[in-house]
């Protein structure tokens, strides 16, 4: 039994206290946005940079989900009576988390977007899984295989260019810039928001326990391409 209150359905929901409402509308929000933010300026480019019909076709199904990501939780949000702008980038204010301004321009650096990019996704969701307001559980629960998938695809694919000395100094070069984006996305230590999540059982970790989580899994995945991460500053978040 868990020791928080849970909300199994939408009607629950609308009767509970305003913190734990107002706290998983900032929770769908924030993926309905980065979903579809991350499917625009990633993954559907990707199908045009891909090498190969292989390449694309593999391709296409991550566009397919991610895509699908954000209709879900788009969906969720219009259930829970959040306003359709809100969960649009071009119409809402709120920023899309900062790895979405890397400047993307070449297949291998999607590859590696992918392959530690979605790693992040993996731990961001697992958290959620457990979460008391079921209908966002199940949404996580749903959408969790699919993320493995996209992880793996990176990985795959990382491999494969991995086994040329210049391709492997190449991918090395990628993560080098694009893995210390990436750790910001657990939002910042010691966060108020966090702290609320948590209070719920909407979430069950901090975020410092989640970006540690992630620097390990991250380590073991580029160490199996005999490669390293750069480091960084953990105090820096
Ligand atoms: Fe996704
Ligand atoms: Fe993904």
């Amino acid at each position: 039994m868990s020791e928080f209150k849970q909300f199994t359905t939408l009607e629950q929901w609308r009767d509970a206290p305003e913190e734990f409402k107002e706290a998983c509308r900032k929770i769908v929000i924030s993926h309905a946005i980065n979903e579809l933010y991350g499917s625009r300026v990633y993954d559907e480019p990707a199908i045009a940079m891909a090498p190969n019909p292989y390449a694309k076709w593999q391709v296409c199904r991550v566009v397919m989900e991610e895509y699908g990501h954000h209709y879900r939780f788009f969906e969720l949000g219009r259930e829970m009576g959040i306003k359709e702008p809100l969960m649009l980038p071009d119409q809402t204010e709120k920023q899309p988390l900062n790895i979405m301004n890397y400047e993307m321009k070449t297949w291998e650096e999607f590859c590696v977007i992918k392959m530690l990019g979605d790693l992040a996704e993996i731990i961001l969701v697992e958290d959620l899984v457990q979460c008391s307001f079921h209908p966002l559980r199940n949404l996580a629960r749903m959408t969790m295989p699919e993320e493995h998938f996209h992880a793996e695809f990176g990985e795959n694919f990382t491999t494969d260019i991995c086994n040329t000395d210049e391709g492997k100094e190449l991918i090395q070069n990628h993560i080098n810039n694009i893995f210390p984006i990436i750790p910001h996305m657990f939002g910042k230590s010691r966060s108020k928001n966090n702290q609320i999540y948590r209070k719920w059982g909407i979430k069950k970790c901090t975020n410092e326990e989640m970006r540690a989580d992630y620097l390990k899994r991250a380590g073991s995945v580029v160490a199996k391409l005999g490669l390293t991460l750069p480091i960084i500053d953990v105090n820096a978040f």
